[in-house]
C-alpha cells in the first residue's frame, strides 16, 4: 500500500471473505466471492456477503446437501478479525451482514487532512493511450466530437489521477481523399500560397466550393486525384498546401479545447502513411488478406471484414486504424488502448481488435483494448441535434450560448449583486462549461441523450448547477466560522471528525466509498457512476446539514458555538467533491 493512499473498502472485504470462504468451503474450487453494498436499511449492515446461496448450489452439484445458512455461519466463523469490521451477522437464508467500524472510517477520513485525497494504490502502473475527440479536418467538428472530447478527457483525468501514464491522442482525420480537391482548389484560388498564407476564413465554405467543382468538373476531378497521390508520396509543395489547410482547422479546434480546458496531442491519420504501407505487406505476408472483387480484405472478430486495400490501390480508415494499433502496441508499448467514438463505430473496432489479435499484434493476456462508444445527441424535439434552420450546430456557437444562459441564470439568482466582476465571470464559465460537460457525463454513455440547456441549468436534481452550489455552500461553512485553510489543517491535528450523529455516520460511510467508485469505473469506463456518487454525496451532506448544526448563532447573529468535528466533516466532504469535480473536468468556484 502506498503511503497515504485511500484504501478500497471493497478490496479489503473481498480479500477477507475470499480467505474465509476458502477455509469454510475447502471442497469448492475457485469459490464465488460476492460482496455488495447493503442498501438503505441499516438493519442489514453496511455491506453484505452473499456467497452462501451460490456455494450451496455448488455443493449440490457435487451431490452434497448443505443448508445455505449453515455455510453463512461457517464463513462468518472463519472470517479473520479486521479493524474495518465492527460486527458480522448471518441473516435470512444465509446473507452475512457486515457492519463497519467507526474508528477505521474515522482514521481514513482524518488521513486526508494530512495527505490530501490520495488515490487508492495501484497494482501496476500502466501506459494507456486514449484516442479521443478526433475531428476531421475541413469538416465540421460536431456534437458527436464534443461528446468524444468530454468523455475522453474525463477518462484521461481519472486514469491520470489513479497514477497511470496516459497519452491523450487526437486522431484527426487529416489524410482522406478530400485533400486532393482541397489542395487543387487552393492552388487555383490562392496561387501565391507558397509565399503568402492564404486567407481562408471559413474552411467549411472553402470545402463546399471545392466539392462543387469536384462534382461538376471532370478536369478538376482528375487533378484532385493526382493531388492525393502526390500528397501521399510527400511531394513538398503538396505537403505545404496540406499543412496550410490543416492549420486553419487546427486553430478552430484549439479554440474549443482551450475553452473547455482540454489537453490533446495531435497525431492524425497522416502520421501513419508509411506505417500503412508496412502493415499491408505485413498482413499480406502473414496470409491474412483475401481478394474480394479487386479489394483486399481481412476477416476477424466481427460480422464485417476490414477493407485493407481498395480496388484502386488506396488505403482506407480500416488500414489507418490497423497501422495505428500496431504503432501503439509495438512502438509506444502501451498496455491499454481506449478509443472514444460514437456507438456506430462499434463493429469497426470489433474488427480492428479481432484482426489485430489474429495477426499477433494485440495479445489479450497482455493488453487491454476498449472501444468506449456513446449514443447520439438529440435536440429537445428528440430528433438529431440541429439548429432551427436545420444546419449542424457550430460548437463555438453552442459554447457561447451556454455562457449567455449561465449568466442569465446567475442574474436570475441575483448573484451579480453579491459577487464582484471577476467572481461573476468565473462562476459564469464554471457553470456554462460545467453544465455542458456534466450533462454529458451524467448520462449513461451507451444511451442517446437529449441536449437541453434548460435541463442542464436546472438548480435541482443531478445537475452541475446544483452540485456547484452545494459545493460553495459546504465551502462557506468553515469560512463563516472564520476558519482559514491553515486553521483547518491545524485543527485536524487535534480534533477528530465527528461521526457520532446518525447523519454524520451516514455521510462518513459515503465519503470512504470514493476509491471504490473510481475502481469500478476502470472496469466499464462509464463516468456516470462518478456523477451518481457526487450527487449522493451532495444529498447526504444536505441531510446531515439539515439535522446537525455546525455553527450556532444567537439572536443578534453572533457565533455562540462552533462544532469543530462537524466543520471538519464538511471540509473533508468538500475535499472529496473537489477531486470528483476535477476528474469530471468541472471547475468549482468557492463563491457563487
Ligand atoms: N475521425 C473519426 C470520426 O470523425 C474518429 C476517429 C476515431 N479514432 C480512430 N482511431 N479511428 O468519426
Amino acid at each position: 500500500k502506498t503511503e497515504g493512499s485511500l484504501e478500497s473498502i471493497m478490496n479489503v472485504l473481498i480479500n477477507l471473505f475470499t480467505s474465509a470462504i476458502k477455509s469454510a468451503c475447502p471442497e469448492i474450487n475457485d469459490p464465488p466471492v460476492v460482496v455488495a453494498l447493503s442498501g438503505n436499511n441499516p438493519k442489514f449492515g453496511d455491506y453484505q456477503c452473499n456467497s452462501a446461496m451460490a456455494l450451496a448450489n455448488l455443493y449440490k452439484q457435487q451431490g452434497q446437501k448443505v443448508v445455505p445458512r449453515d455455510i453463512g455461519q461457517k464463513i462468518m466463523d472463519n472470517c479473520q478479525p479486521h479493524p474495518l469490521i465492527a460486527k458480522l451477522e448471518v441473516a435470512g437464508p444465509g446473507f452475512i451482514n457486515i457492519f463497519l467500524n467507526k474508528s477505521f472510517i474515522l482514521s481514513s477520513i482524518s488521513s486526508i487532512f494530512k495527505n490530501g485525497v490520495k488515490p487508492p494504490s495501484l497494482e501496476k502502473k500502466l501506459k494507456v493511450l486514449v484516442d479521443f475527440s478526433s475531428p476531421n479536418i475541413a469538416k465540421e467538428m460536431h456534437v458527436g466530437h464534443l461528446r468524444s472530447t468530454i468523455i475522453g478527457d474525463s477518462i484521461c483525468r481519472l486514469l491520470e489521477y489513479l497514477g497511470h501514464n496516459v497519452m491523450r491522442i487526437n486522431h484527426v482525420g487529416d489524410w482522406g481523399t478530400q485533400f486532393g480537391m482541397l489542395i487543387a482548389h487552393l492552388q487555383d484560388k490562392f496561387p501565391n500560397y507558397a509565399v503568402e498564407s492564404p486567407p481562408i476564413g471559413d474552411l467549411q465554405a472553402f470545402y463546399k466550393e471545392a466539392k462543387k467543382r469536384f462534382d461538376d468538373d471532370e478536369e478538376f476531378k482528375k487533378r484532385a486525384y493526382a493531388s492525393v497521390v502526390k500528397l501521399q508520396s510527400f511531394e513538398p509543395e503538396h505537403t505545404q498546401a496540406w499543412n496550410l489547410i490543416c492549420d486553419v482547422s487546427r486553430k478552430e479546434f484549439q479554440k474549443i479545447y482551450d475553452r473547455l480546458d482540454i489537453k490533446l496531442m495531435e497525431r492524425g491519420e497522416s502520421f501513419y502513411q508509411t506505417r500503412m504501407e508496412k502493415i499491408v505487406t505485413f498482413l499480406a505476408d502473414g496470409g491474412y488478406l483475401q481478394e474480394d472483387e479487386g479489394r483486399k480484405i481481412m476477416w476477424g472478430g466481427a460480422t464485417i471484414p476490414l477493407t485493407i486495400v481498395k480496388s484502386d490501390g488506396a488505403y482506407t480508415y480500416d488500414t489507418s486504424d490497423m497501422a495505428a494499433i500496431r504503432q501503439r502496441i509495438e512502438e509506444e508499448k502501451v498496455d491499454w488502448v481506449i478509443y472514444v467514438t460514437d456507438a456506430g463505430q462499434a463493429t469497426h473496432f470489433q474488427a480492428i481488435f479481432g484482426c489485430a489479435q489474429k495477426a499477433g499484434i494485440l495479445d489479450n493476456t497482455k493488453h487491454r483494448a476498449d472501444h468506449v462508444g456513446f449514443g447520439v445527441v438529440l435536440g429537445e424535439d428528440k430528433k438529431k441535434f440541429k439548429t432551427r434552420s436545420g444546419d449542424t450546430v457550430r460548437l463555438l456557437d453552442l459554447l457561447e450560448e451556454g455562457l449567455k444562459r449561465s449568466l442569465d441564470k446567475l442574474v436570475e439568482k441575483e448573484r451579480d449583486k453579491v459577487l464582484n466582476k471577476d467572481e461573476l465571470k468565473s462562476a459564469q464559465e464554471s457553470v456554462a462549461y460545467g453544465c455542458i460537460k456534466y450533462a454529458d457525463l451524467s448520462h449513461n454513455r451507451n444511451h442517446e441523450y437529449v441536449f437541453s440547456f434548460d435541463k442542464m441549468l436546472d438548480d435541482k436534481g443531478n445537475t452541475a448547477v446544483y452540485l456547484l452550489y452545494a459545493y460553495t455552500r459546504i465551502k462557506s461553512i468553515a469560512r463563516n466560522a472564520k476558519f482559514t485553510p491553515d486553521n483547518i489543517k491545524e485543527l485536524s491535528k487535534t480534533y477528530q471528525v465527528s461521526l457520532e450523529h446518525e447523519k454524520e455516520w451516514k455521510l462518513g460511510k459515503v465519503l470512504v466509498r470514493f476509491p471504490d467508485v473510481l475502481l469500478k469505473i476502470t472496469v466499464d469506463l462509464c463516468m456516470h457512476h462518478l456523477c451518481e456518487y457526487v450527487y449522493e454525496i451532495a444529498t447526504t451532506f444536505t441531510e446531515f446539514y439539515d439535522s446537525c448544526y455546525c455553527i450556532e448563532r444567537n439572536a443578534s447573529g453572533e457565533i455562540v458555538s462552533t462544532n469543530i468535528g462537524r466543520i471538519l466533516l464538511a471540509e473533508a466532504t468538500a475535499m472529496i467533491l473537489d477531486k470528483c469535480f476535477n476528474i469530471l473536468g468541472l471547475k468549482p468556484v468557492s463563491k457563487m
